[in-house]
């Protein structure tokens, strides 16, 4: 993975003009010369979002068999579908940096590599997957719409499909808890249960505040990262307060009000000892989510093995001329 040693002279001047390629805001791609960090850093950040796309699909892959209608099943599944979508488009980015996709599956299921910890926490009724839809799709939005500037050309160019997606995923949520909210007591009280849930992990998709997010700055500098960690979640609950007003739920946090002066949301502090804990492999589903993923891939070895062995006969007819 790492790039082949070169001469200081040499170094330097590949250097200089991987920076001037980053002041001009052009892109980097696989085939330039590229420090050490910053491919490690790619490598980290695409297969984590990887990863998370993957097992992301896992909560509401939950719901698929016991949707309330065939419409419903039919936008799960299609969501659901899309978010693996996602996965392969990004490990295929991730492997432009000379790391290859077997590799990427084994650091996760080694522990080495993480996913998002949003993930970890468990769908408890139908109302979850409207709430994922509008906050966690929301939320990865305003994550994800800055990175199709980013510095990695396969990674930016990725990204563009997926924030289209994940738009769509944004709505059919959106539309869900409406539909809910037009419904009967019960089904309001369901929304709001799902919605008290998931505000403050949603809040958390944004990483650590500022002040406590060592890599930031350096993934700034290289055009990596856009926007700050802060930044980013003001701006998602900026946008999400009147979405919440015009369906009628309540935000569950006591500091949430307008500031005129600022003219942003004030809000409050999401527990980060809990944010820690989720990291650490304690959230309420981690466990779950490991076995199911390393079940799901020892399940699929004889698919591993039949397309290799295929693709190995395939090469040795050409060979041989055979079609
Ligand atoms: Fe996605
Ligand atoms: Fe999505």
């Amino acid at each position: 993975m790492a790039a082949t040693p070169v001469e200081p002279a040499e170094r330097e001047r590949l250097q200089a003009g991987f920076d001037a390629t980053i002041a001009r805001a052009d892109r980097i791609e696989p085939r330039d010369w590229m420090p050490d960090d910053y491919r490690r850093t790619l490598v980290r950040q695409i297969a984590q979002h990887a990863h998370s796309e993957i097992i992301g699909m896992q909560p509401e892959g939950n719901w698929i068999g016991r949707a309330p209608s065939l419409r419903r099943k039919a936008i799960l599944l299609a969501k659901v579908q899309d978010e693996a979508g996602h996965g392969l488009y990004l490990y295929s980015a991730c492997e432009t940096l000379g790391v290859s996709r077997a590799e990427l599956t084994e650091m996760l299921l080694s522990g080495r590599q993480k996913y998002s910890s949003i993930f970890n926490y468990p769908t408890l009724s139908y109302a979850d997957v409207g709430t994922i839809g509008w906050l966690v799709d929301g939320a990865a939005i305003c994550n994800q719409v800055p990175l199709c500037r980013t510095s990695y050309g396969p990674y930016g160019r990725a990204m563009i499909r997926i924030c289209k997606e994940e738009s769509f995923h944004q709505r059919q949520g959106y539309e869900l808890l409406m539909t809910m909210m037009r419904g009967t007591d019960g089904q309001r009280a369901m929304v709001q249960e799902s919605v008290d849930r998931f505000w403050w992990p949603s809040l958390m998709m944004f990483g650590p505040p500022d002040a406590e997010s060592p890599n930031s700055a350096r993934s700034m500098a290289w055009g990596v990262k856009r926007n700050s960690n802060d930044e980013l979640r003001q701006k998602f609950v900026d946008m999400t307060v009147p979405q919440a007003e015009a369906l009628g739920v309540t935000l569950p946090d006591p500091a949430l009000r307008w500031n005129a002066e600022r003219a942003h949301y004030d809000f409050g502090e999401p527990d980060w000892e809990e944010f820690a804990q989720v990291l650490r492999g304690n959230g309420p589903c981690n466990a779950q989510r490991m076995a199911h993923r390393r079940a799901a891939h020892e399940d699929g070895a004889w698919v591993r093995e039949a397309a290799t062995a295929f693709a190995a006969r395939t090469a040795e007819n050409a060979k041989e001329g055979v079609r």
